[in-house]
């Protein structure tokens, strides 16, 4: 059988959408779980602005499934381990992706492996799974420390840098080389900055419910699909080159071209970009938000740096990680400050699905057709399964600890079917970047600096991260002698 992709759909225009949106609202069989239903633009801004204290005191006040009434619709949120679970394992084929509440990141990555679903997910995910197979990723490690090391390069102790912004650069470059065999420096990605063109493009998902409907030139979509096209040309480029001359990788761009569907045809070029456009974002985005989070909480816990460089400093050889260190996550302390930074922060912070069917969680009736939302980032803050939960702590992810967790508690990659096929490569390209920064510099934040968090639509420092640079260890063994003293 054919890869056929999904039919377009029939939301392009969002007015009709929204209308579509109401019928299946209007036509449900049961109804809504409770919360508030009321249309509300001051509850839409308060979650387009800051969700997570309003998920936590719904929680608080209608229990682990409740409806927020957001712009024109109805949202479910499911939050808790068992929630996680029913909609990412026990009860997956009940919920689709590509009609949920992010529907519009298909105007930027088309019908990728994100946004699609069914038999078409299956079959796409199967195409694409040896090229994150262990080895495969484990291959990319060298990559990863050439480009960070060299962007290393640029720091000087005293200087001042935006964080969020250098990591975002370096982990497209990765992004280009590792995933897809593009020279970065080369033509025509050298005259592309593709990770200002994502900026650009994600910004309409931090712009204003009501804009975000609107249509033509100076809206926030038109800057949207002027990134996705300016974007097209490095990808097309790539795949024309590719197909003239017969060059292939390692890498998965070479994958993509000699795949073929159960009928023997290849996919073909728009096929290709979807998915190519799908792992550019979600393979640096996530990854740079993540590095970003754990700077700063570093930044803020002298004490935890100090284990970091102890452990270095005992199992590295010559201060620098050798690639096996890397990839087996042979640095333990560094792996709980990971974990802890991915609970506190999961980038890909809400699960976006809309229900086929009705159904029943925990007693409560759901309609059929409901946006349903899980969310990582709330689930991650119930103090009953993280006690204390603003606090950064990642013995909290020391081996005992991590079993005693209930089914579904920490689900930063999601789980079941639809797993993040790059969390290998996203957590080996953390470790590295961050392995080598501790190894060079220790970094700290302005004293005025106040960390306020945007959703784009995966979650970042809304203001980026100024930082400054200094010594390695300077700050904290001052730190350690003063504790000491
Ligand atoms: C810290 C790093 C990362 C985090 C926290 C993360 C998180 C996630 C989550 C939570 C999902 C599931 C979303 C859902 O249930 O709706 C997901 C899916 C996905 N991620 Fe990641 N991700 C990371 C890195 C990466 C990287 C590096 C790549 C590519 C190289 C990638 C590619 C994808 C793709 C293609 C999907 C869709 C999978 C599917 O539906 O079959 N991610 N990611």
């Amino acid at each position: 059988m054919a890869l056929v992709g999904p039919p377009p759909l029939l939301n392009t225009s969002p007015l009709a959408a929204i209308a579509r949106d109401l019928r299946d609202e209007r036509s449900r069989t049961v109804p809504f779980p409770p919360g508030e239903t009321r249309f509300s633009l001051a509850r839409t801004r308060r979650f387009a602005d800051d969700p997570l204290p309003l998920l936590l005191e719904s929680y608080e006040r209608f229990g682990p499934v409740f409806t927020l009434r957001l712009f024109h619709g109805n949202v479910v949120f499911m939050l808790g381990p068992a929630a996680n679970h029913y909609i990412t394992v026990s009860h997956a084929s009940n919920f689709i992706w590509r009609d949920g509440h992010f529907r519009d990141l298909i105007g930027l990555m088309g019908d990728g492996l994100l946004t699609i679903d069914g038999d078409f997910h299956r079959r796409s995910r199967l195409i694409m799974l040896p090229a994150f197979h262990r080895d495969h990723i484990a291959a990319s490690v060298d990559t990863m420390i050439e480009e960070t090391t060299h962007a290393l390069d640029q720091f000087t102790p005293g200087s001042s840098i935006d964080l969020y912004t250098w990591t975002r650069r370096l982990a497209m470059r990765i992004a280009l080389r590792a995933l897809f065999g593009l020279d970065p420096d080369g033509e025509p990605a050298r005259t592309i900055d593709a990770a200002g063109l994502f900026e650009q493009a994600l910004s309409f998902f931090s712009s204003d419910y009501a804009l975000r409907v609107l249509r033509g030139p100076f809206t926030p979509w038109a800057r949207l699909q002027q990134a996705a096209r300016r974007l097209d040309t490095l990808i097309y480029a790539e795949i024309s080159t590719r197909r003239a001359t017969g060059a292939r990788g390692e890498d998965i761009l070479s994958l993509l071209l000699d795949a073929h569907d159960e009928d023997g045809s290849a996919l073909s070029d728009l096929q290709i970009r979807d998915e190519v456009m799908t792992l550019l974002f979600a393979g640096h985005d996530t990854t740079t938000s993540t590095v970003s989070f754990m700077l700063y909480e570093l930044a803020r816990h002298p004490a935890i740096v100090a284990r970091l460089i102890a452990e270095q400093d005992t199992l590295l050889v010559d201060g620098r990680p050798t690639a096996s260190q890397l990839t087996s996550g042979a640095l333990p302390e560094l792996e709980l400050v990971l974990d802890e930074t991915l609970r506190k922060y999961p980038p890909a912070w809400v699960g976006p699905r809309r229900s086929i069917e009705p159904f029943e969680f925990e007693g409560i009736p759901v309609p059929g057709r409901a946006f349903v939302n899980y969310c990582s980032w709330a689930s991650h803050h119930l103090p009953d399964v993280f006690p204390e939960p603003e606090e950064f702590r990642p013995e909290r992810f020391a081996p005992d600890a991590r079993t005693a967790l209930p089914k579904g508690a920490y689900v930063p990659f999601g789980g079941g079917s639809r797993t993040c096929i790059g969390m290998r490569f996203g957590q080996l390209e953390i470790r590295t970047i961050a392995t080598l920064v501790l190894s060079r510099f220790t970094l700290s934040l302005p004293e005025d600096f106040h960390l306020e968090i945007r959703q784009m639509p995966t979650i970042s420092p809304k203001h980026g991260l100024p930082m400054v640079v200094g010594a390695r260890g300077a700050s904290v063994h001052a730190d350690l002698s003063a504790a000491a003293a």
